[in-house]
């Protein structure tokens, strides 16, 4: 199934040619499940969309949200999604990805508050005075992808043959210590107590994309206490859960969780031992009972890593300048997304999960949101780089039940690109006046 250019101008060609790659993508021609209000924790949203984690780079060099920063969330709120989930926000300084990833702090914590009060109060203005979506803030350690300042300063869990290669990590480049990662408990544990005082409804560990707690879970051939067996790989997430769940009552736990990532064993999570290619969801399927039963309310499901397998993380039409074409076609990414996110659901349907994946759809994806939504494979659909290039898509799906082609994401990765050339990230077709220039500059830098 070669890859293929987004060429679809309407619903039915786009299904016709998910039929001929023998794939099962839901079509709805109906959008009214977009509109469910869902239940996370004691809060309801105001409707079934939400705007995904999407990085920024922006903040201040201390870590608190910038002019951009604000723009970008006044931009979501306004867009009237249900579900506004907060970016990668770094725990400690030396977890950051990149000098302008957000902080959090005792000190900055103010500045996340207001952020967050900002957002809502241009939200209400343009979508009335009871919008109230639901907040989560998403805490972070990069690991392996720590850059803290200019250049990178990895923090391995383990070491993993392809990632150590594409990084040129020598196979002497040490690994975080147990006693780190114990240390590491406490700083998850105080970042939650910070974002519930910030006034969020939610907070997420950052378990997905290969960063820290990601590459964790696939730790197989790491010694000790966090390594090895499933109950040391799942150690520190799960720990902090319990932590937070009982020092946080009041606060919702929202988890953002790859389920599968591509890497071949004994690197990879969620993958079959003997073909990467083949996701095998035993393991993250068990995780995942297990924070439900610690008092996790969300799973919000992602896969891949966005820097070995974009492809797989989020399907695209172009990949970023000198990356590979991936030999599988989008929809298959896309479905897969569906599929994986469709055997959470199905094996918890007590959990409220989210879905991912949805941009490269175009106009379309609010009509492949509200299958999914409809046959009870998710519950609420998310979108990352769509939000970016069209913040209002959840207020036109809800109330003209389409979405402008002209105003869609293209799926071009230079959103991906600006954050490579270490500019802060957005959409330079369709926020041009912001990013193109910012596009430029990465480049010429
Ligand atoms: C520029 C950029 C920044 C992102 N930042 C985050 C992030 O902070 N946290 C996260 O979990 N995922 C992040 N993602 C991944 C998205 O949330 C999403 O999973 C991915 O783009 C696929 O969804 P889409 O097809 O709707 O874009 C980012 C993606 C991009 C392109």
């Amino acid at each position: 199934m070669p890859h293929e250019r987004f060429r679809f101008r309407t619903l039915e060609s786009l299904c016709a040619r998910a039929q001929e790659l023998g794939l099962d993508l839901p079509c709805e021609a109906d959008l009214t499940p977009l509109a469910r209000r869902v239940r996370i924790g004691d809060k309801w949203t105001p409707n079934a969309l939400a705007v995904q984690p999407m990085e920024g780079c922006d903040g201040t060099p201390d870590g608190r949200p910038d002019a951009l920063t604000t723009r970008r969330y006044l931009r979501f709120a306004r867009g009237g999604a249900g579900l506004l989930w907060f970016e990668a926000t770094a725990i400690v300084p030396e977890a950051r990805a990149n000098p302008r990833q957000l902080l959090l702090t005792s000190a900055n914590a103010d500045a996340f508050a207001r952020l967050r009060e900002e957002s809502l109060a241009a939200g209400r203005q343009a979508n009335g005075a009871d919008y109230d979506p639901f907040t989560t803030l998403q805490l972070t350690h990069s690991g392996r992808y720590s850059r803290p300042v200019d250049a990178p300063a990895p923090l391995l869990a383990h070491h993993d043959g392809l990632l150590d290669a594409a990084q040129h990590l020598p196979d002497e480049h040490p690994l975080v210590t147990d006693d780190y990662l114990d240390r590491l408990q406490d700083r998850y544990v105080e970042a939650a107590h910070l974002a519930a005082r910030c006034g969020f409804d939610g907070v997420d560990i950052k378990a997905c994309h290969r960063y820290l707690m990601s590459e964790l879970l696939a730790a197989h051939t790491r010694p000790g206490r966090y390594g090895g067996a499933f109950e040391n790989r799942t150690r520190l997430l799960l720990s902090v859960v319990r932590r937070v769940r009982a020092e946080l009552p009041e606060l919702a736990l929202t988890l953002r969780l790859n389920v599968y990532d591509g890497h071949p064993w004994p690197w990879g999570w969620g993958v079959a031992r003997d073909d990467a290619a083949v996701p095998d969801l035993s393991e993250p399927l068990r995780l995942i009972g297990l924070l439900g039963d610690a008092g996790v309310a969300l799973i919000n499901v992602t896969v891949g890593n966005p820097y070995y397998t974009p492809h797989i993380n989020r399907p695209f039409d172009t990949n970023v300048l000198g990356g590979y074409t991936p030999a599988e076609h989008p929809l298959v990414g896309v479905t897969r997304m569906l599929q994986l996110t469709r055997q959470v659901k199905q094996s918890y349907p007590n959990l409220v999960v989210v879905g991912s994946g949805y941009s490269w759809l175009r106009q379309h994806l609010g009509h492949v949101g509200a299958g999914a939504l409809q046959r009870g494979w998710a519950d609420i659909a998310g979108v990352g780089r769509m939000a970016f290039a069209y913040p209002d898509f959840a207020r036109d799906l809800l109330t003209t039940g389409t979405l402008d082609p002209h105003k869609c994401c293209i799926a071009c990765s230079r959103c991906t690109q600006l954050m490579r050339d270490g500019q802060p990230a957005g959409c330079a077709p369709f926020d041009a006046e912001v990013y193109r220039p910012l596009y430029d500059a990465g480049r010429r830098g």
